[in-house]
């Protein structure tokens, strides 16, 4: 056990693929979970309520702020506080430079790096008060190295790096942890779009462990972050990526 024993953890993208994984491994070590997702998270509420814990589902578009801010008063509403926020809500748009429009440009940012400052921002006034709290953000080995057809996406998951590193300056003294996981490709909704000449003959063959990440392995990652193990741990990028970096 990690020790998240009635920990409050918002997790954004919970309903499903990494989010959905980090909801279950959380409330396995006693944490109460509010799956905040754009999407339904009715069944992973049901999942975590059957296993005998205890969540909450709130509907959240992480590219408006209200709407954030709505997410950690229903939060505070249903559990009495919060401790944790996981930014793990996340879209792609691929497309080679030459054939990326604004929109995709636009639409790719407005989730992945706004959306990860709307819900820190929603979240702060609440651990700056308790000078207490960990905010984990979804980074991608994709931020780390760049990644074919993805200009969008990889200046997202280098963005949420710059802007982890610059929470853990400021705030690291009022008791607050800002860390990333930076996933290699896992099995998930995301991947699965990914033509499969591309994904089997382009992306699996370079991936030194031979296989893709399991949503799980990222959700371990979490767990780690979150607990007190990581106390010191600020300011981070943690890999989970079988060795691969694209
Ligand atoms: N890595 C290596 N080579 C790639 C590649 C990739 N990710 N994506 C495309 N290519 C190669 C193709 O195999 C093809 O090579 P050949 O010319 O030798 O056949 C060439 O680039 C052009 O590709 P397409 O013919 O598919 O070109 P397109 O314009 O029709 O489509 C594309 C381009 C939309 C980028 C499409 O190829 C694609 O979706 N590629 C996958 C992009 C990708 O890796 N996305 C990751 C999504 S998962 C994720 O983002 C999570 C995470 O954090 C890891
Ligand atoms: P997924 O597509 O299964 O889950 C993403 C979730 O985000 C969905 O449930 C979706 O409804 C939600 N979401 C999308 N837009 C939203 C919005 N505006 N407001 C609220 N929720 C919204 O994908 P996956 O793979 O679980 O992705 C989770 C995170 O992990 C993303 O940030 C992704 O970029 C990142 N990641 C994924 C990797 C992979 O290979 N699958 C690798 C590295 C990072």
């Amino acid at each position: 056990m990690r020790g998240l024993k009635d920990k409050v953890a918002i997790i954004t993208g919970g309903a499903g693929g990494i989010g959905k994984a980090t909801a279950l491994r959380f409330a396995e070590e006693g944490a109460k979970i509010v799956v905040a997702d754009f999407a339904d998270g009715a069944a992973v509420v049901a999942e975590v309520t059957a296993r005998g814990g205890q969540a909450v589902y709130v509907k959240v578009d992480v590219t408006n702020l209200e709407s954030c801010q709505n997410m950690v008063a229903k939060a505070k509403e249903a559990f009495g506080r919060i401790d944790i926020l996981i930014n793990n809500a996340g879209i792609t748009k691929d497309a080679m430079m030459k054939k990326m429009t604004k929109d995709a440009f636009d639409a790719v940012i407005a989730v992945n790096l706004t959306g990860v400052f709307n819900c820190t921002s929603a979240a702060l006034p609440t651990f700056l008060e308790q000078q207490s709290g960990v905010v984990l953000t979804t980074s991608s080995i994709v931020g780390l190295y760049g990644n074919i057809g993805q200009t969008n996406y990889a200046a997202t998951k280098w963005g949420v790096i710059g802007m982890t590193k610059s929470w853990a300056k400021e705030m690291a003294k009022n008791g607050l942890r800002f860390n990333c996981v930076a996933p290699g490709f896992t099995g998930t909704e995301m991947v699965r779009k990914i033509p499969e000449q591309v994904l089997n003959e382009k992306i699996i063959s370079k991936i030194p462990a031979g296989r893709l990440a399991e949503p799980e392995e990222i959700a371990a990652a979490f767990a780690f972050l979150a607990s007190d193990d990581a106390k010191y741990i600020n300011g981070a990028v943690l890999s989970v990526d079988g060795a691969c970096t694209i």
